[in-house]
């Protein structure tokens, strides 16, 4: 998204923010895209909302009435909703973003998870919200470097956005993207060649990472159980119900003995339910302490 576009406040009140566009408010935008992703723009934010929307109808050759009739239908134009959700939505993200989560992760979880490994099987780890990757190939670099694990283990990686899921998969950062990588995980990055820099992630954690498009708000088809949930940085967006509403849905994808790690101030209103509030080297996280009443290992 172009953040800057939204972060210039045309002084959007709240009542200027229900004045019509003929009949399509803003507020009608507002609640569109809260409702079907969760997103919940601030009133100064919401003129830079209307100015995309209008852009994307215009080159589309709609008026905005038209347009907002055809994206306010769930199941039709989903392409185009995709393109215009595109421009609204913030990717920013880094390898080890918030380094005490993956300390965390490293000598606290991975550990407790292998020892308990009561189920057998491999470990899963999900990056919910994962956009360009970087999160899903760190939890990975972390996994790889527990020697107990063997690698016996798959990272998930998922978003909304489908360009953000495509350049995961594709798996190739430059060199600023990959400064953030810790030295001891240098090894997982390949130069692409002596010229260009660009790093391409090694196949060796490639193989053990899958990504998906996939929205937390509508609770898209997920079956596999989850040892360990990363949602950083995507809570922050939502509105305080959609908090609510994508935390439990997160906490029913977790398996026994699983941790769910939020980002710094992304906690929930309410426990979620079945889960107990930890904390682990200092990172506050919830850990499912009972079981539910299905789970299924991938
Ligand atoms: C700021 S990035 C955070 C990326 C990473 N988790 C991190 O901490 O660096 C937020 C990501 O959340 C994704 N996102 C926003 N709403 C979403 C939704 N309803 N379902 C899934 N992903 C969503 C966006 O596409 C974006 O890639």
């Amino acid at each position: 998204m172009d953040k800057s576009a939204l972060d210039i406040s045309f002084g959007v009140s709240g009542a200027e923010a229900g004045r019509g566009e003929n009949d399509v408010t803003p507020q009608l935008w507002y609640d569109l895209i809260l409702r079907r992703c969760g997103l919940a723009f601030r009133n100064a934010q919401l003129s830079g909302v209307m100015n995309v929307v209008r852009e994307q109808a215009k080159a589309r050759g709609f008026s905005i009435e038209v347009y907002y009739q055809m994206l306010s239908k769930p199941g039709e134009h989903a392409s185009e909703w995709e393109a215009l959700v595109e421009r609204l939505i913030n990717h920013e993200t880094s390898f080890f973003r918030h380094p005490p989560s993956f300390d965390a992760l490293q000598r606290h979880i991975l550990p407790d998870l292998r020892d308990a490994r009561l189920r057998g099987g491999k470990l899963n780890l999900w990056s919910a919200g994962c956009s360009t990757g970087q999160e899903a190939y760190s939890l990975a670099m972390v996994a790889m470097d527990d020697e107990a694990l063997k690698g016996d283990f798959t990272v998930w990686g998922t978003d909304i956005s489908r360009y953000a899921i495509e350049v995961a998969r594709r798996g190739r950062y430059g060199r600023r993207a990959v400064a953030s990588v810790r030295p001891e995980d240098q090894r997982f990055l390949r130069p692409l060649n002596a010229v260009t820099p660009e790093y391409d992630i090694t196949d060796e954690l490639r193989q053990r990472t899958r990504f998906m498009v996939a929205n937390l708000v509508a609770n898209d088809n997920f079956s596999v159980s989850y040892d360990v949930i990363f949602c950083h940085n995507v809570l922050i967006y939502f509105s305080p119900v959609a908090v609510t509403h994508a935390v439990a849905f997160l906490a029913s994808r977790l398996a026994l003995g699983g941790y769910l790690l939020l980002g710094p101030g992304e906690a929930p209103n309410e426990r979620p339910l079945g889960l107990v509030p930890v904390t682990v080297n200092g990172v506050r996280a919830f850990q499912r302490r009972s079981a539910r009443s299905t789970e299924v290992r991938a």
